[in-house]
């Protein structure tokens, strides 16, 4: 680190800069009345990065249908950006072209056809016989005149499809009312316009918003505060790369309100759709692991986009979204696509209200309730003293199919969507209505006594298997601690036993849920249940037993696992005290003291500093946060979840999709393509090591006014150089204790572990020992993307 200096630092970024501006491809970018486009011909911008030419939407099979389209040219992935007949497909490639017709307009003609299937529709074009298309870097395709490169006559993009790139303006013209919006795709393989849209507010506050068939809202991004979204606080210049490399333009005035971004950096590929789920999504590419990352969606859930199961369906999300039918209904029908939930579900046995003598039969429907739910909206409310009156209500009424107590009467009409299984714990109930003929008559008691008495000879008979069970997974599993070391193959019947099937969730990590169990007199252990992974069972025991044999005392020991069929599970230690972040952001009033905090981070280092170097092979954890350290009952750190790129299969990507949303901690190597070592855990520590100290997170709200957001990371780096006055910034109540000279070294480490070049980083080796003091450290220059946002702020 020491003979890193700032200048060798600065070389290395200007060579990686060069790098990318040599060699410029000259391919034809340019379509002309007497050159049409035809077969699998291509325009290509000038620089190479976009093409446009006939394509299949590769999830699309054999459905035969060709389109128009723009996409990347340089990497392998087809990826589509704007398609010109989205809801006109041709079926016969060999007898199409894309032409500029004698009007002067951008046509697709298919022989026989007397008009375009396609057409740019342009009917002011006054200079027919000069007129061009052009691909423009951007990924703009522009018609102009030949002669004139600085007047559009038409361009794509103010026809967005459902892609919004760096440059393209979403808007609305307060005096024609015409928008610039996105519309997703109606599915994977298909791009005509479907039922989600992406526009700026149709009510005319400072924000964007999602519709449901351009008429139901179901996220805004917040107003606009002159540098951000409130809803969209990622999306401040002031929070990491790549969002430091984007610049933003907000325009309101008398003629329109629009919304625009564009990327600093040339080499950085990133794109904002409006995904066939509903959500919006920001990707960037990722050269590393030839894959688009996600690094910002919204909604959170996909179970918050509007109707996305359908009616009467449960929508819950957990890794992937699933829709469940509601008893007494059933999938409707997909008309032959079986992928489409938001089809819903319907009545297997219609209500007997409304069908018939209507006093009489009403009272043939009845009820039964569904708990632990998220009420869907548009309830009703009604008067009611009580649960009993609130049922009549909704009996009364036959379009009523739904309703909730809880000291005010909700009642819900018709189709009922949107609701959810609920996450956050609040656990309401909502009973729903069915024919009579569907529920167990529960009205008539004259079998009571004898379903009581079977109802407690069963429990009698429960209780004992319990018990039996319980002891035999004693036996069977009670070694754990026995001394020997070996790891445990669990019965996946073991572990829902000692979860109670799953119950008690601890967290949701990068692989899947953790859960908590108890295995009968002998301990506390952690599962973890893996979701989508693919490794046969052979690959999976063989990484498992390397985790297991890795012992230190700052990573979590891995006690077990179970693997059966496509079931993978982890059994961990238990932490009592819980996961890092719980302390730091957590509403807990545990406030760490300072000691703690800088013990914590000395932990931290070490079990890094032995995967890097000290197993057999190094292991790189590649998803270091403050989530996957927990914490023991005398608050000693513990690594969690290392190894699991490995078991994965080194499949980058997905790792890297699986880090939705903590792309703050991820080294920016991941993003260029340089080869990814151990010191881009260096990176992510150095983060999370801003957050350690200071106690919160590195991109906040200033309290005092909520438009800006501070990066904490830049203040310290900025002070460092000016002398040093470090301990000013950090809240008295946290940092007081500590002396200045520890603060002064753990905050010249966490700027030296985020600079932007990995060989200017230091080993996790070396980050120990100036932690223990044991080794000088120099003042470290401000790191490059930091720079690059302080200078654009001048
Ligand atoms: C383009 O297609 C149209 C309609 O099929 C045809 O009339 C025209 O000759 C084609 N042009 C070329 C150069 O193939
Ligand atoms: C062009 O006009 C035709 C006829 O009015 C219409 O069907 C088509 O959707 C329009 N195309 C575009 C791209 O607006
Ligand atoms: C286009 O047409 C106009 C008149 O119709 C003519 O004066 C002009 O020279 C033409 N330009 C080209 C490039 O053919
Ligand atoms: C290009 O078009 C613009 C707008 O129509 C016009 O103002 C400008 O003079 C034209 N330039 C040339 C070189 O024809
Ligand atoms: C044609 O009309 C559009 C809007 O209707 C306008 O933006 C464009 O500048 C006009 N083009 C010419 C050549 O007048
Ligand atoms: C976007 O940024 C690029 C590179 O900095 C610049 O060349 C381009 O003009 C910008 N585009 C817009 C619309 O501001
Ligand atoms: C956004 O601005 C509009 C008016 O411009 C205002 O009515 C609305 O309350 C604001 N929303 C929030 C969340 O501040
Ligand atoms: C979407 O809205 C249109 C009217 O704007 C309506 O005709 C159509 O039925 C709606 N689609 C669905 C799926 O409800
Ligand atoms: C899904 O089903 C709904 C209702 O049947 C239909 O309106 C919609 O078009 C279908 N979507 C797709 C992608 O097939
Ligand atoms: C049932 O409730 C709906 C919604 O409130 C209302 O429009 C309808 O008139 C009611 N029907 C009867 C028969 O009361
Ligand atoms: C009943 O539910 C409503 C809506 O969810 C909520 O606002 C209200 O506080 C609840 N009342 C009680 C007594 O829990």
């Amino acid at each position: 680190m020491a003979t890193c200096r700032f200048s060798s630092c600065m070389l290395s970024m200007i060579v990686l800069i060069l790098s990318i501006h040599e060699n410029p491809l000259h391919a034809d970018d340019m379509l002309t009345a007497n050159q049409p486009l035809s077969g699998d011909q291509k325009l290509i911008s000038q620089d190479g990065k976009f093409a446009m030419g006939f394509f299949q939407p590769a999830a699309g099979g054999s459905s035969g249908k060709w389109y128009i389209g723009i996409w990347y040219n340089k990497i392998p992935v087809q990826t589509v950006v704007w398609v010109a007949n989205r809801d006109t497909p041709i079926y016969d490639l060999a007898s199409s072209n894309l032409t500029i017709s004698a009007d002067g307009n951008l046509v697709l003609l298919v022989k026989h056809l007397k008009i375009p299937v396609w057409s740019t529709n342009i009917t002011n074009n006054t200079a027919t016989n000069s007129t061009v298309a052009v691909l423009l870097d951007t990924g703009n395709l522009v018609i102009r005149q030949d002669s004139n490169t600085s007047n559009a006559i038409w361009q794509s993009f103010d026809h967005l499809t459902d892609t919004w790139l760096p440059g393209s303006k979403l808007s609305r013209n307060k005096v024609t009312g015409v928008t610039k919006h996105l519309i997703s795709w109606k599915e994977p393989s298909d791009p005509a316009p479907g039922i989600f849209s992406l526009q700026m507010d149709p009510s005319g506050a400072n924000q964007y918003t999602l519709l449901w068939n351009n008429s139901i809202e179901y996220w805004t991004s917040g107003n606009w505060t002159g540098d951000s979204f409130t809803g969209v606080p990622e999306m401040s210049p002031a929070s990491a790369y790549p969002n430091s490399a984007y610049t933003f333009q907000f325009i309101d005035n008398d003629q329109e309100v629009s919304f625009m971004y564009n990327v600093t950096d040339d080499a950085l590929l990133t794109r904002n759709v409006i995904d066939v789920s509903g959500q919006t999504q920001a990707w960037v590419w990722v050269d590393a692991a030839q894959a688009w990352v996600l690094y910002f969606s919204q909604p959170k859930s996909t179970c918050d986009v509007y109707g996305i199961c359908g009616a009467y369906s449960k929508c819950s999300s957990n890794a992937v979204l699933s829709c469940t039918c509601l008893k007494g209904f059933s999938e409707s029908p997909r008309n032959g696509n079986p992928g489409n939930q938001t089809a819903g579900c319907r009545r297997n046995v219609p209500l007997r209200c409304g069908h018939g003598d209507s006093a009489k039969v009403k009272n043939q429907d009845r009820f039964y309730m569904v708990s632990g739910v998220h009420l869907p909206d548009k309830a009703q409310g009604t008067d009611a003293a009580n649960v009993h009156d609130c049922e009549s209500a909704c009996l009364n009424n036959c379009s009523c199919t739904a309703y909730h107590f809880n000291g005010t009467c909700l009642l819900w009409y018709n189709d009922m969507i949107n609701l959810r299984h609920d996450i956050d714990g609040l656990m309401d109930n909502i009973f729903i209505r069915l024919a009579a003929s569907e529920l167990p008559d529960s009205r008539r008691e004259k079998h009571w006594s004898i379903i009581g008495i079977i109802i407690v000879g069963l429990t009698v008979v429960s209780i004992g298997v319990a018990i039996l069970y319980f002891l035999h997974v004693r036996r069977r599993i009670g070694h754990i601690y026995s001394g020997d070391g070996s790891m445990i193959n669990f019965r996946y019947n073991d572990l829902q036993f000692i979860t109670r099937n799953f119950t008690e969730r601890l967290g949701a990590g990068s692989f899947g849920s953790v859960f908590k169990g108890i295995i009968p007199d002998t301990a506390t252990v952690a599962v973890k249940r893996l979701e989508g992974l693919r490794q046969g069972e052979k690959e999976f025991r063989a990484e498992v037993s390397t985790i297991g044999k890795i012992h230190h005392k700052n990573l979590i020991r891995l006690l077990g696992f179970c693997c059966g069929g496509s079931k993978r599970l982890l059994v961990y230690e238990y932490m009592p005290n819980g996961s890092l972040d719980q302390h730091l952001f957590g509403k807990s009033n545990l406030t760490l003291s300072w000691s703690t905090r800088y013990q914590i981070a000395i932990g931290i280092a070490k079990g890094l500093a032995y995967l890097h170097e000290e197993c057999r092979d190094c292991i790189i954890h590649c998803d270091i946060k403050p989530q996957n350290i927990l914490l023991d009952e005398s608050f000693v750190p513990k690594v969690a979840d290392f190894g699991l790129s490995k078991l994965i299969g080194h499949d980058f990507s997905r790792v890297l999709t699986s880090m939705r949303g903590t792309l703050g901690y991820l080294a920016p190597e991941w993003l260029s393509g340089q080869a990814i070592t151990s010191k881009a855990d260096v990176f992510s520590y150095g983060m999370m090591l801003f957050e350690i100290i200071s106690g919160k997170r590195n991109m906040e709200r200033r309290a005092s006014t909520s438009s800006s957001v501070e990066f904490f990371p830049l203040l310290v780096a900025e002070e460092i150089p000016k002398g040093g006055e470090v301990h000013r910034l950090f809240n008295n109540e946290l940092a007081g204790e500590a002396s200045p000279e520890e603060l002064d070294r753990v905050c010249k480490v966490a700027c030296w572990c985020i600079q932007n070049h990995p060989d200017c980083r230091p080993s996790m080796r070396e980050i120990i020992q100036i932690l223990e003091g044991l080794k000088p450290v120099e003042t470290p220059p401000v790191p490059r993307y930091l720079k690059l946002l302080a200078d654009g702020q001048e």
